[in-house]
């Protein structure tokens, strides 16, 4: 059985075509059953309907964050779903939101962040770590909880920042490396291989990535 995906994103959409080629080239064991997004006229809209995945618009604007969190869950309902794939969705969720996904010590949503995070949270990592100047920046898939890039890591890559790097190609390298990881990363769970575990003395959530399926 694959490993059942929604995606949520705000944009562009290259994480989310990575994701829809990896199932297509068989690395990775999933089906996206739906993709949604709060902007009219995404491109990720687009290129998702280009795989014949259903998607949805649900423009946020005018309406509040809870009225806008309650029709998304109206959509996702129709879904069955096993996590929630974050893709360049550019909004913070509430707790209620979270809370209609994880259960405790297990998170169903899951984002990548363009730095090594705790370095640069937020939503402009890429640049940040290029103006902080960074020598290794990097890559991160992380569960969501309910602060601002904080949930339990599941996978970091890093890459240089080389002498001659502008933001452009700082950035495009860490793009590519973003559509490599993400895609590895969901096959973990495609595999049943990530365990969370309760920290014993900070109490924070590790991920424990095992070299079988849990059972
Ligand atoms: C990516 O850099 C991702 O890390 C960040 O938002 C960007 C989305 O890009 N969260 P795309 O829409 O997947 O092309």
């Amino acid at each position: 059985m694959p490993l059942l995906l929604a995606i949520m994103a705000s944009g562009r959409g290259s994480n989310a075509k990575a994701i829809l080629e990896a199932i297509e080239q068989g690395k990775l064991d999933a089906k996206v059953q739906c993709v949604i997004s709060n902007m009219p006229h995404a491109p990720v809209l687009t290129m998702a309907d280009n795989f014949g995945v259903p998607t949805f618009c649900i423009f946020h604007q005018g309406l509040s964050r809870e009225n806008h969190e309650t029709q998304v869950l109206n959509v996702l309902k129709d879904y069955q779903i096993d996590y929630l794939v974050l893709a360049g969705y550019m909004r913070l969720m509430t707790p209620t939101f979270l809370s209609a996904f994880h259960a405790k010590n297990h998170y169903r949503i899951i984002n990548i962040h363009p730095a090594l995070l705790p370095a640069f949270p937020g939503a402009h990592g890429y640049e940040d770590a290029f103006q902080y100047g960074v020598k290794i920046s990097g890559v991160t898939v992380h569960f969501v909880d309910e602060g601002i890039d904080t949930g339990p890591i599941l996978m970091q890559e890093s890459f240089p920042r080389l002498d001659d790097d502008t933001l452009e190609t700082f950035k495009s390298r860490g793009l590519a490396l973003e559509h490599v990881i993400y895609p590895k990363a969901l096959q973990l769970l495609a595999q049943n291989r990530v365990r969370f575990i309760p920290h014993s003395k900070t109490g924070r959530v590790h991920v424990e990535v095992k070299a079988h399926a849990v059972c």
